[in-house]
């Protein structure tokens, strides 16, 4: 009888541990997701790149994500600035690329970099 529910106690274990598996498999990564689509402007830190900063004519500012301007805009308006793309054009839309999840995900991130 013992042996029995160790059985059922271990099995269940590796059931909740595949599930959590699964699921964290799954979810996208907002850290990967900046890291592979806006990292060469944004910069690693979200403060901006200065090379690209020059390329693009732009002050390095505006590439600063973790500034006080940026952070206190809604999440409404950077998910249609990453979707539908910069109002001067020089960052392209990434509703193409990415899904609505994904953008959602990847503005928390660029939350989670503000100082
Ligand atoms: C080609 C370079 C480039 C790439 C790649 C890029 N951006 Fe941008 N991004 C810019 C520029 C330039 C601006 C400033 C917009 C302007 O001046 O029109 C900007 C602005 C923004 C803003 C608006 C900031 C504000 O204060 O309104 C957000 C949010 C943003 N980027 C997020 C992202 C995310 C997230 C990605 C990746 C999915 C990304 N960017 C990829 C160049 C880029």
């Amino acid at each position: 009888m013992r042996r029995v529910r160790l059985i059922t106690v271990v099995f269940f274990l590796i059931f909740f541990f595949l599930l959590f598996f699964a699921m964290s498999a799954n979810k996208p990564d907002g850290k990967a997701i900046f890291e592979k689509n806006c990292k060469s402007c944004h910069d690693v830190t979200g403060k901006g790149n200065p090379k690209v900063a020059k390329i693009l004519k732009v002050d390095l500012v505006k590439l600063d994500l973790t500034k006080k301007e940026t952070s206190e805009k809604k999440d409404s308006e950077l998910i249609k600035t990453v979707s539908e793309g910069s109002s001067s054009g020089k960052m392209k839309g990434f509703k193409e690329k990415l899904s609505r999840e994904e953008i959602t995900t990847v503005v928390v991130h660029v939350r989670s970099l503000k100082k």
